[in-house]
């Protein structure tokens, strides 16, 4: 392709631009640190607080199978995943590698949809921690106004101190450095995990096998109401809204991928592993395989526990202890939740700058912003500037229909990144893989139609809000970034040159 806008990144400049100095990230990072990192911003929200909401209106006790879908869906990805940040290691995930693989503009384009995902899931998992604050301040008979609490079916003028608050603290933390994050990262999801696995094993010895049955709900239609809030699918095909039955699960699977969102992140910390080639996919994969055992046992603990029509939505988890008589577990399981969620956000957080940063270093977005910190080593620029964006966001906004944004933003990353694992291999089949994902084009192929699945159980809002922020990003690129990304004043410079 000749045309400027799909010019590529060659894959060595890409290695080369992180040897220099004041662009540089440090390395330091094992495939034990990016497994605990996985793990870490994995286990969150999505299990914590979405598992309820999706047993009571989609899914009941089948939600566990929803579990299983969603991660099958991420493992084909993860494999290509995989792949390119073990032939790119580089930081910026999918937009490094589609700018090596696809071209400027499809990498402008994933690179904008990176920084919505994570942006956006730093809010909801921002917000989601501040509703157990509030629910531990509450266990103590302390209270805050109803103006300072979260924004979820909140009436009037109100702004979420405790979820701006959060964001901020941690926006100062990355700030210091990425060796003092892993450090409180990995005693984090030592408690995190470990409450998860008190849910699992505890909780089994509450389960009632009637809780059981249905395990597939029969479908039941739903009272003809707002069309855009339906799946796209279902509008597609002109099927009645329905909620349970098989088309229940994945409908309920496309809500639940949030909970596995995080493993792609692992792969925006390329550029600060030891040993990148063999250490990504170990990192990738193990975090994703732990964390989907996990949640298919939490879920079907749950649900064992607790009749799926009376799950909380809120803390589903503590809620089903409470339930059944034991209300000290449910008071470990939310500190143990508020606990977990400062860590998920502080990663995406972390992610989200990694992303602008790479997008910076090429010029796609001023260069201002990847000159990193003299002494801390760190992207500071991007990072204040993104942190106080989304603590105002995470202030003013409810979570619910955010995390649909952040789905279908992440499978669509997922999407592209499948696409270049198809053409880097037709076009670069010199390149050294330290990892090839198995079965290519037809994994990838695969992962494709799995995520465009996920996709199209999404609300048509969701498509909508979609499509504005991607025409948004069209708008920014064609003002600003194409004429000043390195290829094209590299091209300029080639031309002046006699
Ligand atoms: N996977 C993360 C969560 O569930 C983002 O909160």
């Amino acid at each position: 392709m000749t045309s400027p806008l799909f010019r590529t990144k060659n894959v060595e400049q890409s290695l080369l631009d992180t040897e220099e100095p004041e662009h540089a990230l440090k390395k330091s990072l094992s495939a034990l640190d990016l497994t605990v990192f996985g793990v870490g911003v994995i286990i969150g929200t999505g299990i914590f607080v979405l598992t309820g909401t999706v047993a009571k209106n989609n899914a009941g006790p089948a939600v566990a199978l929803a579990f299983l879908v969603a991660g099958v869906v991420c493992a084909l990805a993860a494999l290509c995943y995989a792949e390119f940040a073990s032939t790119v290691p580089v930081a910026g995930s999918a937009y490094t590698f589609s700018y090596a693989s696809l071209g400027e503009l499809p990498a402008w384009i994933i690179g904008w949809d990176l920084v919505l995902e994570f942006a956006l899931g730093t809010a909801v998992v921002a917000v989601g921690w501040s509703g157990y604050i509030h629910s531990l301040l509450d266990n103590a008979g302390w209270r805050l106004p109803a103006a300072l609490g979260t924004r979820d079916g909140a009436e009037g003028f109100g702004f979420d101190v405790l979820a701006a608050a959060l964001v901020l603290v941690l926006t100062g933390i990355l700030v210091l450095g990425m060796k003092l994050s892993a450090r409180v990262t990995s005693i984090v999801v030592a408690i995190k995990v470990t409450v998860v696995l008190v849910v699992i094993i505890a909780g089994a010895f509450f389960i009632t096998a009637d809780n059981y049955v249905p395990f597939v709900p029969p479908a039941q239609p739903v009272p003809a109401g707002d069309n855009l809030a339906a799946p796209l699918i279902q509008l597609m095909f002109g099927w009645a809204p329905a909620n349970f039955g098989v088309m229940g699960i994945f409908t309920a699977a496309s809500v639940v991928f949030f909970a596995f969102i995080g493993f792609d992140i692992v792969a925006t910390a390329a550029e600060e592993t030891r040993n990148p080639q063999r250490d990504m996919p170990r990192g990738i994969l193990g975090s994703l395989f732990i964390c989907t055992v996990l949640y298919v046992a939490v879920s079907l603990v749950v649900t064992g526990m607790q009749k799926y029509t009376q799950l909380s939505v809120d803390a589903p988890l503590a809620d089903a202890f409470k339930a059944t008589g034991h209300p000290w577990f449910a008071g470990f399981i939310s500190f143990g939740a508020a606990v977990g969620l400062t860590v998920v956000c502080m990663i995406l957080l972390l992610g989200q700058t990694r992303v602008f940063f790479a997008m910076s270093r090429d010029g796609l977005l001023p260069r201002f912003f990847s000159r990193v910190h003299p002494r801390f080593k760190t992207p500071h620029r991007p990072t204040i500037l993104l942190g106080v964006v989304i603590a105002v966001l995470a202030g003013f906004t409810p979570l619910s229909e955010l995390a649909a944004l952040v789905n279908i933003g992440t499978l669509f990353a997922f999407v592209v990144v499948a696409i270049s694992v198809i053409i880097l291999r037709r076009t670069r089949p010199d390149l050294h893989r330290a990892f090839r994902a198995p079965l290519v084009p037809f994994l990838p192929i695969l992962s494709i139609a799995a995520s465009l699945w996920l996709m199209l159980n999404l609300p048509a809002e969701t498509w909508l809000r979609f499509a504005v922020w991607m025409a948004l990003g069209f708008v920014v690129y064609f003002l600003y970034g194409r004429n000043h990304s390195r290829l094209s004043e590299a091209r300029k410079a080639d031309v002046r040159t006699p």
